[in-house]
C-alpha cells in the first residue's frame, strides 16, 4: 500500500516506561486505510504488550487491549473515531499513574488502566495502514 513502506518501526525502551513517559506518534493516514497500531511490548516477540492502541477505520472505532502469554484481553473501545482517511493526526500515549492515557489532536480520548507495569514495556512499535512522520519519546 502507498504510504506504509516507513512501518512497522520499533523503537527501544530499554528503561521502560515511567509515569510521565509522553509518546508521541504523528503521521497521515493513507486514503484506503483500513487498520493501524501502536503497540508497547514488555518483549521482542510481542508475546506481552502492555498497550494496543488500534484504530479501526473499517470499524470506527479506537481499540485499546493488551496481550499476554499470547493472548489478547478484554477490549476497550474508545468514543468516535477521531482519525480520517487522508488526514494527518498526532497522538500522545502519556503514562499516568493510573495507566496510559491517549490524547489524539488537542482532546483526551480515552485513559487505559494498567493491566500491566508500565515499567515492563521495552519497545514501541507501530504498524500497519500508517505512514509515520515521527515516533518521540519524552
Ligand atoms: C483482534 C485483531 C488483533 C487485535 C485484537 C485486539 O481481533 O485481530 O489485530 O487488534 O483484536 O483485541
Amino acid at each position: 500500500m502507498a504510504g506504509s513502506s516507513n512501518v512497522p518501526h520499533r523503537t527501544s525502551l530499554p528503561e521502560g516506561v515511567r509515569v510521565g513517559t509522553v509518546m508521541r506518534i504523528r503521521g497521515v493516514v493513507p486514503d484506503n486505510a483500513s487498520r493501524f497500531h501502536v503497540n508497547l511490548l514488555c518483549d521482542q516477540e510481542g508475546a506481552e504488550a502492555a498497550l494496543h492502541f488500534n484504530p479501526r477505520l473499517d470499524e470506527s472505532v479506537v481499540v485499546f487491549n493488551t496481550k499476554e502469554r499470547g493472548a489478547w484481553g478484554q477490549e476497550e473501545r474508545g468514543h468516535g473515531l477521531p482519525f480520517q482517511r487522508g488526514q494527518p493526526f498526532e497522538v500522545l500515549l502519556i503514562a499516568t499513574e493510573e495507566g496510559f492515557k491517549a490524547v489524539v489532536g488537542d482532546a483526551e480520548y480515552h485513559h487505559f488502566r494498567y493491566r500491566l507495569p508500565p515499567g515492563r514495556v521495552r519497545v514501541a512499535e507501530v504498524g500497519g495502514d500508517l505512514q509515520l512522520q515521527s515516533l518521540k519519546i519524552f
